[in-house]
């Protein structure tokens, strides 16, 4: 038998973070990100910027992941990268640079999907795993899904958003409030401090287990821009209030449909996963709901909420041991 540890690296680039990773043998040896400031000054992401900042950081982020790690570069066994969904320009400079580490070492290629991986992030260690079937809700700031997942090969989305993600409603109402991209992190920290009661939002009616934002996005402008009519200094003089009540109201609309799952399923087993899995309200509210359902819940660290190159890794890892490779013209998906 073989005994050789099997050592991956893996980067991420969907969108604004260049994050690469190394595993051993299912270990996290290390996990470097790179954030990108440039986009706070247009309040969102600007896709070239980010591709252009992939570009300049992909080599040191790298670099630093291999020598955290006490890796050589070829000491590696497989090449993971995020093969979608994400921006296309943002894929396509960790899809190029993968394929050429790749074929620059002859060792095989690992292509994941980054919302699976995000799912993956609930079997990296020390946290105790979920056991299949298990219901995860993704939330992050491209995507909002109920997935059920049987296995690690076979996911099911069971319901999804049909407009916005939970994470935009959350950066959009931080930008009404003049918050800076991404505002999610801000609401949360404000929302903390305040009154979760003290203003009420229609909640959307949607079918089955999908969501909407869109609607809630608009009634949120339309009632900051009547109370900054009536006193031009509300947004100052209520911050916690404002933050605490849409955090409530986003927290609430996502639970709803989780609790029709988790009941209509019968599946106790309850994972989130995702940026928006970081928010405290939301973590609380799940906390709540396992006591009074008796669920039995999986919050990943917060280091593996948000995007990261250690859950490619893993999901990575799992595709190694099954022999799934991709091959070097397999080219990235902005939609999967
Ligand atoms: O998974 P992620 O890092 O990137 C995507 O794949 O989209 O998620 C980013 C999203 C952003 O919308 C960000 O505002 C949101 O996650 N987010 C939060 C919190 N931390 C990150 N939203 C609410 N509360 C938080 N603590
Ligand atoms: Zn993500």
């Amino acid at each position: 038998m073989n005994n050789k540890p099997i050592t991956i690296l893996a980067i991420e680039t969907s969108c604004d973070d260049t994050a690469a990773a190394v595993l051993r043998d299912g270990k996290i040896l290390s996990n470097i990100i790179a954030g990108q400031d440039v986009h706070r000054l247009y309040g969102g992401v600007v896709p070239e910027l980010a591709s252009r900042a992939h570009q300049q950081n992909i080599v040191p982020v790298v670099d630093a992941a291999l020598k955290k790690a006490g890796v050589n570069k070829h000491d590696l066994d497989a090449m993971a990268f995020t093969i979608g969904p994400g921006l296309m320009g943002s894929l396509l400079v960790g899809g190029t640079f993968a394929k050429a580490f790749a074929l620059g070492l002859n060792i095989p290629l690992l292509a994941v999907n980054h919302l699976e991986a995000h799912i993956v992030a609930h079997f990296i260690p020390p946290l105790p795993s979920p056991s299949f079937p298990f219901l995860c809700l993704t939330v992050s700031g491209g995507h909002t899904q109920i997935v059920m997942v049987n296995s690690l090969t076979d996911l099911k989305i069971i319901g999804q958003t049909t407009d916005d993600a939970a994470g935009e409603a959350f950066d959009k109402a931080a930008k009404v409030l003049g918050l800076p991209y991404p505002g999610g992190p801000l609401i949360d920290k404000y929302a903390q401090r305040g009154n979760p009661h003290k203003y009420k939002f229609t909640q959307p009616l949607v079918s089955g287990y999908d969501y909407s934002f869109s609607g809630l996005k608009t009634a949120f402008l339309y009632f900051i821009n009547n109370q900054t009519k009536l006193n031009p200094d509300f947004i100052n003089q209520n911050l916690n209030d404002i933050c605490a009540s849409i955090q409530h109201t986003i927290v609430s609309v996502l639970m709803f449909k989780l609790k029709k799952a988790a009941i209509e399923t019968g599946i106790g087993e309850i994972a989130i996963a995702g940026g928006v899995s970081a928010n405290s309200g939301l973590r609380a509210a799940l906390e709540a709901e396992s006591v009074k359902s008796g669920w039995r819940i999986y919050i990943p660290e917060f280091e593996y909420c948000t995007d990261n190159a250690a859950m490619i890794a893993m999901a990575g890892y799992y595709k190694y041991l099954d022999g799934d490779f991709a091959g070097q013209d397999s080219s990235p998906v902005a939609r999967i």
